[in-house]
């Protein structure tokens, strides 16, 4: 028989844990510890949000507590964000851990001394089981997700690493949306970038002439209107196959602080100091 969706839940939270332990005792590679717990973490609160919370609120009565997990979810969530960017050799990211620890510690003594024992009291075993069936389902399907993308979304981070990328809200996915009007913001993600674009009526182009051997040279892009006629236009992949070579950010506002739609953007490379 499956296992009990809150024997699972809780099993995740006790490998968590260990995780967290890892990354505070400051060895070994602390930077590749925070990506995976951030994985696991996020995996399991999709997996949670999607199938376990719904079913706490509705049949367990944890209406309220699901609310406010809900919030914490969101809240652990920009704090993995900032700490799969931060350095691990800069206090930030210490700062960051402690600060993860304790949020995601905080929630999951709510869920084990709340809303699981809710559950187990009011679902039969085997409803129990099957839930466990289809969180762990899930969760893989989203781990799997978010490995595929963790390599094409990365910001890249390098000893040149301008402060404005350091200080900008990272993008991964087209879902992601600006903390606020006006905040910078960096992406690596193809479609991010691409969607941008589009939207300003822009068109992927070169400086003619900058070209090394068979690779475009300076990248730009041709907005509508801003006299960008000697820029030759190249296709997306050209585009980007030279964007991920050379290992660039794109550097970018949505909005300007008053709400207007921006145009501004840069590409970063963290190799080298920016002119
Ligand atoms: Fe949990
Ligand atoms: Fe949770």
């Amino acid at each position: 028989m499956a296992k009990d969706v809150t024997a699972l839940i809780e099993a995740d939270h006790r490998e968590v844990e260990k995780l967290f332990d890892q990354l505070k005792s400051g060895n070994g590679d602390r930077a590749g510890l925070a990506q995976e717990v951030g994985r696991i973490l996020l995996a399991h609160s999709k997996a949670e949000e999607a199938l376990v919370y719904p079913v706490a609120a509705k049949d367990a009565g944890e209406k309220q507590e699901i609310k406010h997990s809900e919030k914490e979810h969101q809240q652990a969530e920009q704090l993995i964000h900032q700490l799969q960017q931060a350095d691990p050799d800069d206090t930030e990211f210490d700062q960051l851990v402690d600060q993860l620890v304790d949020a995601v510690s905080h929630h999951v003594q709510e869920e084990e001394f709340e809303v699981l024992p809710a559950m187990r009291e009011s679902l039969g075993k085997g409803r129990l089981a099957d839930l466990g069936t289809q969180f762990s389902d899930r969760r893989k399907r989203e781990l799997d997700k978010l490995e595929a993308t963790a390599h094409e979304t990365e910001i890249r981070m390098g000893g040149k690493t301008s402060k404005s990328v350091q200080y900008a809200q990272a993008i991964k996915l087209v879902e992601d949306k600006p903390e606020r009007p006006g905040r910078s913001l960096v992406t690596t993600n193809h479609d991010v970038i691409r969607r941008w674009v589009e939207a300003r009526g822009g068109q992927p182009a070169t400086v003619p002439g900058t070209e090394h051997g068979d690779h475009l040279g300076v990248l730009r892009v041709d907005f509508p209107d801003y006299g960008g006629k000697d820029l030759r236009h190249v296709s997306w992949e050209e585009w980007f196959d030279t964007f991920d070579k050379r290992r660039l950010n794109f550097l970018y506002q949505e909005q300007r602080s008053d709400g207007s739609t921006s145009n501004f953007f840069r590409l970063e490379n963290p190799e080298r100091e920016q002119g």
